[in-house]
């Protein structure tokens, strides 16, 4: 564990540290005496935790912030990674708002990525750092069961009382990777060019490097492409981290020069591996408007849209510019989260009121209390399931 570590902003040496002052100022703002914190408990008998890895850039500080509060439970896990392209200042800075968050500095449970990777858009360091931070989540916490992708640009639509009680009922070897396996376009234009990343090898950020030539599309296994927006189950990514099995590097390996590689890389690992290919559900619980045809990213959501993102019943959506009035009504009318507090779930004892964060106390941790958005993603998450069960939607390629 001392290697990985020592990269970290480890929040509990910086609690430690800091812990004198913060304890006695907090205590004197809260002169009723605060409940130590009970057992966080996970496994079958509890309900499910997550594992949750987002990403920025420079200037993305704030608005990985807000997002964290957003997402916040004590009995998940949080990576927080800001991009080589952002300063060791903003870094810090980052770590520091963290820190200052009570239940966070209590629960120790959110890191910061210390020694930050360059992140290219189109290579394949994408794929790089999504396993590099599953494999510091699974070295830091035993207790999580699926392992969830966002980006600075991300918001959920459901609390996580919301999430973990849909998830309850959700057999946890499952994954949940959108995809499909009729290549259409992308054959021509993301799989046969070769590419090459420079923020694989050099130490400043550039552009990915095309090659004149193209190869052809492998025929050794099936191609699958998607969303890179993510839900993976623990024992997936343990296959893909630390498998007997040779596939997840022998496809890292020719995944390293296509271009948008997270767009096909657990895809295709899940979809050529027997033991896997079966726990594959259809769907990324993400709500995004693209154009017809795509387009780089999807569309900024505004308030126009409110409506019928809630609809949807995705869990998260995307993309929101930072610090759009769309995101305080969802702070509002659905995570009933007060500015700079994390979003309240059952385990929050503190009393409600304008001045008091009610997560600033707690009680037990390990039970839940769904609200008004658990229904619609419920609905949504069955409706996935019944087409998993049919295995009509999974892992087909063209033609069969
Ligand atoms: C996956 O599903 C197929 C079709 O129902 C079945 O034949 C196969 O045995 C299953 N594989 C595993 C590993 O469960
Ligand atoms: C709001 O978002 C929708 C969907 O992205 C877009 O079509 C519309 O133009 C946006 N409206 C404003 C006022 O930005």
């Amino acid at each position: 564990m001392g290697v990985e570590r020592k990269w970290l902003f480890t929040l509990f040496t910086v609690a430690f540290l800091s812990l004198t002052f913060l304890f006695l100022s907090s205590f004197s703002i809260f002169t009723s005496s605060k409940p130590l914190p009970s057992f966080v408990h996970h496994g079958s008998h509890y309900p499910p935790a997550f594992a949750y890895f987002i990403t920025g850039g420079n200037g993305d500080k704030n608005r990985i912030f807000r997002l964290l509060l957003a997402i916040y439970h004590p009995r998940n896990r949080y990576l927080l990674h800001l991009g080589m392209d952002a300063s060791d200042k903003e870094r810090q800075g980052l770590a520091a708002a963290v820190i200052s968050v009570p239940a966070i500095r209590a629960f120790g449970n959110a890191d910061v990525v210390g020694n930050a990777d360059y992140v290219t858009h189109l290579g394949s360091s994408n794929v790089a750092i999504t396993l590099r931070a599953a494999a510091i989540m699974m070295k830091l916490d035993s207790g999580w069961n699926w392992f969830v992708t966002l980006s600075a640009r991300d918001y959920p639509l459901i609390t996580q009382d919301d999430l973990s009680h849909v998830f309850s009922t959700v057999r946890r070897d499952l994954n949940f990777i959108e995809h499909t396996g009729d290549l259409g376009w992308k054959e021509s234009d993301r799989f046969q060019p070769i590419v090459v990343d420079p923020g694989t090898y050099l130490a400043r950020r550039s552009q990915i490097f095309q090659a004149t030539q193209k190869r052809k599309t492998p025929d050794a296994f099936k191609l699958f492409t998607g969303s890179q927006w993510v839900i993976l189950s623990r024992s997936f990514l343990e296959f893909c981290l630390f498998g007997w099995d040779n596939l997840p590097r022998k496809l890292l390996m020719y995944f390293t020069n296509v271009k948008l590689s997270q767009e096909g890389y657990f895809h295709s690992v899940i979809c050529n591996a027997p033991e896997f290919k079966n726990t594959t559900v259809n769907g990324d619980l993400r709500y995004m408007i693209w154009d017809n045809p795509p387009q780089m990213e999807p569309h900024a959501l505004n308030v126009s849209v409110y409506g019928q993102m809630v609809e949807s019943g995705a869990a998260f959506a995307r993309q929101f510019d930072a610090d759009d009035p769309v995101l305080d009504m969802i702070d509002k009318k659905i995570l009933q989260r007060g500015r700079n507090q994390v979003v309240p779930g059952a385990w929050c004892s503190g009393q409600r009121s304008w001045w008091v964060d009610p997560c600033s106390q707690w009680g037990d941790v390990n039970i839940l209390k769904p609200g008004s958005q658990a229904k619609k993603l419920e609905e949504s998450v069955s409706v996935l399931l019944d087409d998993w069960n049919s295995q009509t939607n999974q892992c087909q390629t063209s033609g069969e």
